[in-house]
């Protein structure tokens, strides 16, 4: 799969979607698999709006979840195995190394040398400030694919994705952190640095773009 997988990037050939759907369908139940497929194609749709390269928006859908089959301790067990840094918060909060161990079976187990496939996965869960734009579709996609149903303001966060990618995020953000509001010490500080970026980038200040959006 790797030796097959850097060929293919190397002579511009499109990687084996059916293989890595395949693989993926066998990992993942199949409530996570749909969720797989629903990033995949919500990326694309995307990728298609904004102008990103599709074979690496449907690459990083595709994988982005890629290590999320692991429990924590498995995860955190790869991690240490595989000298992957993990911050104090991540030890503390496992499942959210699936991010960066994502990443890293993607390169070493489906091959992925493209950097920007690999950091887009590596951020998907927390965001960061200043995110590609290849970043900040894999990180909208996984937020408003069509399989989730919980998350306040969804409509809007979809209708906005494709109008304004940059607003969108920053509304994501928002709602993620009066999400976990009621628990803070489950907030990654990363996100709460990508959410003051962008509130500043987009000149939101402290409104919640969705909120502002459906006034
Ligand atoms: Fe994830
Ligand atoms: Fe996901």
């Amino acid at each position: 799969m790797k030796r097959q997988n850097e060929k293919t990037e190397a002579s511009g050939q499109k990687p084996d979607y059916n293989e890595i759907e395949t693989r993926l369908s066998k990992l993942q139940n199949g409530r996570r698999f749909q969720h797989t497929l629903g990033v995949t194609y919500t990326a694309c749709a995307l990728a298609m709006r904004y102008g990103c390269d599709l074979d690496q928006a449907r690459t990083a859908g595709l994988l982005h979840d890629c290590a999320k089959h692991y429990s924590g301790i498995e995860l955190r067990e790869i991690a240490y195995r595989k000298h992957i840094n993990v911050s104090r918060f991540e030890r503390d909060h496992t499942p959210l190394l699936h991010s960066k161990v994502g990443a890293y079976l993607a390169r070493v187990d489906y091959g992925v040398t493209d950097l920007s496939i690999l950091e887009a996965i590596r951020w998907h869960t927390t965001g960061k400030p200043d995110m590609t734009l290849l970043e900040k579709i894999i990180f909208t996609a996984d937020y408003i694919e069509p399989n989730r149903d919980r998350a306040p303001h969804l409509p809007e966060l979809r209708a906005m994705a494709f109008q304004d990618l940059d607003q969108c995020v920053c509304g994501i953000l928002a709602d993620t952190k009066n999400y976990l509001s009621k628990n803070p010490k489950a907030m990654d500080p990363m996100t709460l640095d990508a959410l003051a970026y962008y509130q500043s980038h987009t000149g939101s200040g402290e409104n919640n773009p969705t909120e502002k959006e459906t006034v």
